[in-house]
């Protein structure tokens, strides 16, 4: 609130503090003295910016559109992002299989490398979903293309990776190059016979950029409906080449290596208007096209922000078509509603510790913009990453929703597993945590999908009357219940956490954090090969035996950890389903259950059952953590159980190797 100035217009910069990036969220929210919460949104795309004082006030100053103000009335946080979401479009359900870890950079060089890297993971046994295949795949960075010399065996490869219940993401870029010989690149020719481009200010010459693909580029106006059927047609047409099952549309703000087309913009109100928000440059047309450009939609002067929320949409749809699954769309630029479509990764950061710590506030800022599916290039983007850095960042990534290693061209290789055994280890057993806790992850993303509840939020969210809670940017929690403090330090082998007033037992050992630490920050052990997690009291969170891939880990056996409350209480649910069918929840093709804990017993109330692919699954492990004393007796479903198949530890944790199927109420009892 000290006297800064925002600029919001859709740019590709690298996250940099008051920075405009690569999207524009023209919403905040609000929580007052009293924790009472409001959010304000100003549906507007115009190039804008936003100065904040401490009185406190806050002016929008916008230079274009319509004031289109929204308020959203809370009272708690959470519910101030239902409501946000309500109105501008709940976040889609993400297939399960893309909450698995992803693997990617730019600049493997040839499909022989990235088979050596994917070979090394399986090697160390590291989980792993998906391979993310960057603008070296193509020839000549041309969209829709592949390289054929150094990618030579690309569609088999995909294939080879399906067969092994691993995915593939293929990026796209949005520059069409109309320098390939005439008859030669349907792309260009296509779209030039569907009058698809954004075209100059005379509405019908193509504006031309420059940007990754050989010669001089066009520019798809996803805003124009012929614009999608031509994308529509080209993405399934290149299906039957690379069968991939998500897409990455990345350089989408638009980008373009000009300031404006060419031959460069002309002076008129229009391009060089009164007044220019507080934006980089001070320019509407660097690195991008001229602001008198025409879209279908209007002058690119209104519509610039929207590029990229006008490709995601027929991107999502085309994928949905093309694979008949559930899309996995990804999509570096994002305005207000992109969350229906599309997960998000917080662009081109660097390989610093600092950005580390940056990305955990993007990830909270895309929470509140209905983008939960979302995560930073895990070990870095620009430069080189170090040893320590890449295996904290590993630490950290594995709890971002959208869990990606990614890297720049250029840099040394940073997979988990380049680093020799002692690293893949680590990287193992952190992404064995996220895969075991993937159950709870998927849960959540319901929530969103359904209520519009952030994925990952903020302490504030749920201590909301704790101003302490209000500033903190260096933990963040899964839901209500799980509290990931990673180290963000070079050297550090502690972190300082802040425990709001709750029953916390740390992950690790299930021991209750001393309740002297509440309200404080106490300093806990994380030593290299650790990332200090707590889950909260109160809560059960379903767990489910992890494995090298989420086609393999769905298959495994259920857990619940019951984490008690001071009260002897917890509850929480579990939603399931095939993981990646469309309109599950529509089609009620879903399970869904509720646990309840109280007085020493469980008991589940089934929601739905209407997933039979859930009914060969079943319970093997419960968890129970906060118990005052070893148990008597306990009994699964009616019967007892023989005390050799429980365990209790002294600090309060009981565990029950139990067989009971997911399908049937499962009922406990604890003497
Ligand atoms: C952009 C993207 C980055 C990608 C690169 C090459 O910089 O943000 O993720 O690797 O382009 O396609």
């Amino acid at each position: 609130m000290d006297f800064v100035t925002y600029g919001m217009f859709s740019r590709d910069q690298s996250p940099t503090p008051l920075a405009n990036l690569y999207g524009v969220h023209p919403f905040y929210m609000c929580v007052e003295d009293d924790s009472n919460a409001h959010g304000v949104l100003l549906l507007n795309s115009n190039a804008q910016d936003v100065s904040l004082s401490p009185n406190p006030s806050l002016t929008f100053r916008t230079i274009g559109g319509i004031l289109d103000f929204y308020v959203f009335l809370g009272p708690t946080p959470e519910n101030v992002i239902q409501q946000y979401t309500e109105a501008i479009g709940r976040p889609h359900m993400p297939a399960y299989w893309s909450l698995g870890f992803h693997l990617s950079r730019w600049g493997y060089a040839s499909l022989d490398v990235v088979k050596k890297t994917v070979k090394r993971m399986h090697q160390y046994d590291i989980p792993f979903d998906v391979q993310h295949f960057d603008i070296d795949y193509m020839d000549r960075r041309l969209d829709f293309t592949y390289d054929k010399t150094n990618y030579a065996g690309l569609p088999e490869y995909i294939k080879e990776l399906k067969t092994e219940g691993m995915h593939s993401v293929i990026i796209l870029d949005p520059f069409i190059s109309k320098d390939e010989e005439p008859g030669t690149y349907r792309p260009y020719d296509l779209g030039q016979e569907m009058g698809v481009w954004i075209n100059n200010s005379d509405g019908v010459t193509p504006a031309i950029g420059k940007s990754l693909p050989p010669g001089y580029s066009v520019f798809p106006d996803y805003t124009n409906p012929r614009t999608v059927e031509w994308w529509t047609q080209l993405c399934l047409e290149f299906k039957d080449v690379l069968d991939y099952d998500g897409i990455w549309i990345d350089m989408n703000e638009p980008s373009n290596e000009l300031t404006g087309q060419l031959p460069g913009c002309a002076a008129n109100d229009i391009n060089n208007p009164p007044y220019i928000p507080s934006i980089t440059g001070r320019s509407l047309a660097q690195r991008t096209l001229c602001p008198d450009s025409r879209t279908y939609l209007g002058e690119h002067y209104n519509t610039h922000s929207l590029f990229g929320w006008s490709q995601t949409a027929p991107t999502f749809h085309v994928v949905q078509q093309a694979t008949g699954k559930r899309a996995f769309v990804l999509s570096r630029s994002t305005f207000v509603g992109s969350g229906k479509h599309a997960a998000h990764w917080l662009g081109d950061n660097n390989s610093k510790w600092k950005d580390m710590h940056y990305s955990i506030i993007g990830m909270l800022e895309f929470n509140l913009f209905g983008i939960p599916f979302v995560g930073a290039d895990i070990c870095g983007f620009n430069s080189n990453t170090t040893y320590e850095l890449c295996l904290r960042w590993t630490q950290l990534g594995s709890f971002y929703p959208f869990s990606r290693n990614h890297n720049a061209e250029g840099n040394a290789a940073q997979d988990p597993a380049v680093f020799g055994a002692e690293f893949a280890k680590i990287a193992r057993s952190t992404l064995r945590i996220r895969y075991s806790l993937l159950p709870y992850l998927y849960t959540l993303f319901f929530e969103s999908h359904v209520h519009g509840n952030t994925v990952v939020r903020s302490l504030m969210h749920e201590f909301t009357s704790d101003q302490q809670t209000h500033g903190i940017d260096t933990a963040f929690l899964w839901g209500p219940a799980f509290m990931v403090a990673p180290v963000l330090q070079e050297g550090a082998r502690s972190v300082d956490v802040y425990f709001p007033e709750a029953t916390w037992f740390d992950y690790y050992t299930g021991k209750k954090i001393p309740s002297t630490w509440h309200k404080t920050y106490a300093t806990v052990h994380a030593p290299l090969n650790k990332i200090p997690l707590f889950i909260r009291g109160g809560h059960i969170l379903p767990e489910q035996a992890p494995a090298s891939t989420t086609t393999k880990s769905r298959l495994n056996p259920f857990g619940l950890i019951i984490a008690l409350d001071e009260h002897g209480e917890a509850s929480g649910s579990l939603f399931w389903d095939d993981g990646d069918s469309i309109d599950t929840i529509e089609n009620e093709n879903y399970f869904l259950a509720k646990y309840t804990f109280r007085a020493g017993r469980l008991t589940t109330e089934i929601l739905k059952n209407g997933y039979r692919g859930a009914d060969s699954l079943k319970y093997h492990k419960i968890t129970i953590l906060g118990l005052k004393r070893r148990p008597h007796a306990v009994a699964v479903n009616g019967r007892a159980v023989r005390s050799d198949s429980f365990s209790f530890e002294l600090n309060g944790k009981l565990i029950l190797g139990i067989s009971a199927p997911l399908t049937q109420e499962l009922n406990l009892a604890i003497h």
